[in-house]
C-alpha cells in the first residue's frame, strides 16, 4: 500500500472497488466520504445507509459485510489505517500515526506534493482565458479580480499537470474605435512620447468623443462619422489602420507594466482582431447548420433547449452573432476563437476567466458551440466559465474614489505598497530602508492579492484597508509571516529547510499538537483537490489559513529545540513541511513567500 497523497480520496476509491465485488451492494453505491467526529476517527463513509434503504436490508450488517470485505482485500494495512464501525452502520476510518510519519516522509517537497496532484489534469490541454484586456483603456480597480483569479487558476491548473496555454484575448477590435478614431481626427491629437501619458489622453479622448457624438442636436451626423470611421477600418483603410496599431501598442504597453507587477504572463496574445478573418467561417457554417438565421439584415441563434435564451421565451434575447451592418461583433468573435482554440491548440479545455455581468453570454455561446460541433463533427472541449462578483466600498456599492471616480490600478498598488511600508518600519525599525522597500513590495500587492482571493469568486466583497493588511487572521501578512517565522526558526537552529527535508527519519508524531499539525498538513491535497475541481481559489487560501493556525498551536504548545535528537528532528521536520506547503500554496496564488520579513 502506497501512502496516499489524498486519503479520504483514496478510501473512497478503495471502498467503491471492494464494494464493486461484494454481495448486497449496487453499482450505484456511493461511499460518501467525509470529516468524521474527530472522536472516532479521521473520516466517515456514510454511504451504506442509503444502500441499506434501497435493498431494505439491516444497515448495520450490510456495513460489517463491507469491512469484512475490506479487511479481506488486503487493500488497507491495519498499521496505517484503523476501520471500524459506528451507529446505524458508518464505517469510520482514522489514520495511525505511523501513516502520518511515513506521509512526512514520502511528501518531503514541492516536487514531490506537485507529481501527486499531476494526476487531475495530466495530458490534458487546457487553454486559459485571461486576462484580456481592453484596448484604449487605463487597468483601474475593476481589472483586478481578472488578473487574479486568472493567475490563480492558472498556476493550480498547471500544477495538477494540465498542459496550459495563457491566452490573452485583448479587446482590440470593438466599436470604440469608431468614436476613438472619429475624436482623434477631429482634435488633430498627436500623441505624446510616455505610453501611459498616451492612454490617459486616449481614454479623454474617448469620453469627450462619445459625448460629442451622442449629442446629435448640436452635432448631427457625427455619430454617423464615427461609425464610418470604423467601417473603414474593418476593411482596412491604411490611415485607420496605422492609428489602430498605435493605439492597440500604446495600450499593450501600459498594461503589461500592470500584468508584471502581477505576475500575468500571457502564452499568446491573440486579441480579437486576430480572429477578423475568421469569422466568415461562422457565419456560413451556422447558417448551414440551420443554427442561425437571418434578422433584419443580422444574423442571430435561438437556443430553444434553454428557456432562458429560447424564441418561445418573450424576455429572452437572441445570441446575435453578426450585426445588422454585416459587421463582426464579441460573439462571432468569440465562436471564431474557440473554434482556432481547438484547431490549433488542440484544446481539451478552455477556461474563461470574467465577472458575472458576462454569463449570460458565455451560457449562449457554449449553447451554440455545442450544437454547431455537433453538426460539423467537431470535438467539442470541455467549456468553463469561471465568474466572479464585484469589489465594493464601504458604501456597498462598487469601488470608487471619495470623489467617485475610478480607481487606478497604479494608484491602488502604490498605496497598498505605502501603507505596508508603514507597517514594516513600525514592525521592524532596524532593517535598513532599501529592506523595508523591497518587503513593502511583496506585502502591498500580496494582500490586494490575497483578499481578492479568498472570499468565494462568486459573491461580491468589500473592500477594507484594515483588513487586507492586518497581521493576525485570514491575510497575507499573516501568512508571510507565518512562512517567515519558521525560516527563522531553521536559522536559528543552524540547520536549513532542505537538509531537513533531505532526512528519513520515520519517528512517529506522539503529542496531540504533532498529531493534529500532521492531519493539517495532509489537508493540502483535499485543498488543491476541491480548488481545481471548482476552479475556486479561496480554497487554498482557508486551508493555508487552518494550517498556520495548526502550526502556531503546535508552535506554542512544543518546544521545538528539545535536548532529544529524536523529538527535535520529529519537529523540525513539522516545521519544514508546513513551510513547504504554506509556500506552495502561497505560490499557487500568485504570492512569493518572504525569507525574512
Ligand atoms: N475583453 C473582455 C472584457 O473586458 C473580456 C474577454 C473575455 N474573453 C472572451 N473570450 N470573451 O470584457
Amino acid at each position: 500500500m502506497d501512502i496516499w497523497f489524498n486519503p479520504a480520496k483514496e478510501l473512497d476509491t478503495i471502498l467503491r472497488r471492494v464494494a464493486g465485488t461484494t454481495d448486497g451492494f449496487t453499482p450505484e453505491f456511493s461511499p460518501e466520504m467525509r470529516p468524521a467526529d474527530p472522536r472516532f476517527g479521521d473520516y466517515q463513509a456514510n454511504g451504506v445507509l442509503g444502500e441499506a434503504k434501497r435493498a431494505k436490508t439491516n444497515p448495520r450488517a450490510l456495513a460489517t459485510t463491507l469491512v469484512d470485505a475490506l479487511k479481506a482485500s488486503g487493500e488497507i494495512d491495519p498499521a496505517l489505517v484503523e476501520i471500524s464501525i459506528a451507529g446505524p452502520g458508518f464505517i469510520n476510518f482514522k489514520l495511525s500515526p505511523e501513516f502520518l510519519a511515513q506521509w512526512l516522509v514520502r511528501y518531503r517537497g514541492a516536487e514531490d506534493l506537485h507529481k501527486s496532484a499531476e494526476s487531475a489534469y495530466r495530458g490534458k490541454k487546457v487553454v486559459i482565458d485571461y486576462p484580456s484586456t481592453n484596448t484604449a483603456k487605463q487597468m483601474h480597480v475593476g481589472h483586478l479580480r481578472i488578473m487574479d483569479i486568472g493567475e490563480a487558476i492558472a498556476r493550480l491548473l498547471a500544477f495538477c499537470g494540465a498542459d496550459l496555454v495563457r491566452d490573452n484575448h485583448i479587446g482590440d477590435w470593438g466599436t470604440n474605435f469608431g468614436v476613438l478614431i472619429f475624436e482623434i481626427k477631429r482634435q488633430n491629437f498627436v500623441f505624446p512620447q510616455d505610453d501611459e501619458t498616451a492612454l490617459e489622453q486616449l481614454e479623454e479622448l474617448y469620453k469627450s468623443g462619445t459625448a460629442f457624438c451622442k449629442d446629435e442636436e448640436k452635432n448631427p451626423g457625427a455619430m454617423d462619422a464615427a461609425r464610418a470611421e470604423l467601417v473603414k477600418l474593418q476593411q482596412g483603410d491604411p490611415e485607420n489602420l496605422a492609428l489602430w496599431e498605435r493605439i492597440v501598442r500604446v495600450s499593450n504597453a501600459a498594461c503589461e507594466k500592470m500584468y508584471d507587477v502581477f505576475g500575468v504572463k500571457p502564452d499568446v496574445t491573440l486579441g480579437e482582431s486576430f480572429y477578423r478573418d475568421k469569422v466568415g467561417r461562422v457565419y456560413a457554417e451556422l447558417s448551414e447548420c440551420n443554427i442561425a438565421e437571418e434578422d433584419d439584415g443580422a444574423l442571430i441563434v435561438w437556443n430553444d433547449d434553454d428557456p432562458r435564451y429560447s424564441r418561445h421565451n418573450e424576455n429572452a434575447a437572441p445570441f446575435i452573432v453578426r450585426k445588422k451592418d454585416g459587421g463582426s461583433n464579441y460573439a462571432s468573435t468569440d465562436l471564431a476563437t474557440l473554434l482556432y482554440r481547438v484547431e490549433h491548440f488542440n484544446a481539451d479545455e478552455i477556461v474563461y476567466v470574467t465577472d458575472d455581468r458576462q454569463c449570460d453570454h458565455f451560457r449562449m455561446l457554449f449553447l451554440t458551440a455545442a450544437r454547431w460541433f455537433k453538426c460539423k463533427n467537431y470535438t467539442l472541449p470541455s467549456l468553463r466559465h469561471v465568474s466572479f462578483g464585484k469589489i465594493l466600498g464601504a458604501n456597498g456599492k462598487p469601488l470608487k474614489t471619495k470623489e467617485g471616480g475610478t480607481i487606478r490600478l497604479k494608484a491602488l498598488v502604490a498605496e497598498a505598497v505605502e501603507r505596508a511600508f508603514a507597517i514594516v518600519s513600525e514592525k521592524n525599525p532596524d532593517l535598513d530602508e532599501a529592506e523595508r522597500r523591497k518587503i513593502a513590495e511583496t506585502i502591498g500587492v500580496a494582500a490586494i492579492r490575497y483578499v481578492d482571493l479568498m472570499s468565494n469568486r462568486t459573491g461580491d466583497y468589500m473592500f477594507a484597508w484594515e483588513r487586507l493588511l492586518a497581521f493576525e487572521g485570514n491575510t497575507a501578512p499573516y501568512l508571510l509571516y507565518a512562512v517567515a517565522r519558521i525560516r527563522s526558526v531553521f536559522r536559528k537552529a543552524g540547520t536549513t529547510l532542505e537538509e531537513i527535508s533531505a532526512d528519513n527519519e520515520k519517528r512517529v508524531p506522539a503529542t496531540d499538537a504533532e498529531v493534529a499539525l500532521a492531519k493539517k498538513l495532509l489537508g493540502f491535497s483535499a485543498a488543491v483537490q476541491s480548488a481545481c475541481d471548482e476552479l475556486k481559489p479561496h480554497h487554498i487560501c482557508g486551508y493555508l489559513f487552518d494550517l498556520a493556525g495548526a502550526f502556531s498551536s503546535f508552535y506554542n504548545a512544543d518546544k521545538v529545540m528539545v535536548d532529544d535528537p529524536a523529538v527535535r528532528a520529529l519537529r523540525l521536520r513539522l516545521c519544514a513541511r508546513t513551510c513547504i506547503i504554506l509556500e506552495t500554496g502561497l505560490r499557487l496564488l500568485g504570492i512569493e513567500p518572504l525569507e525574512r520579513m
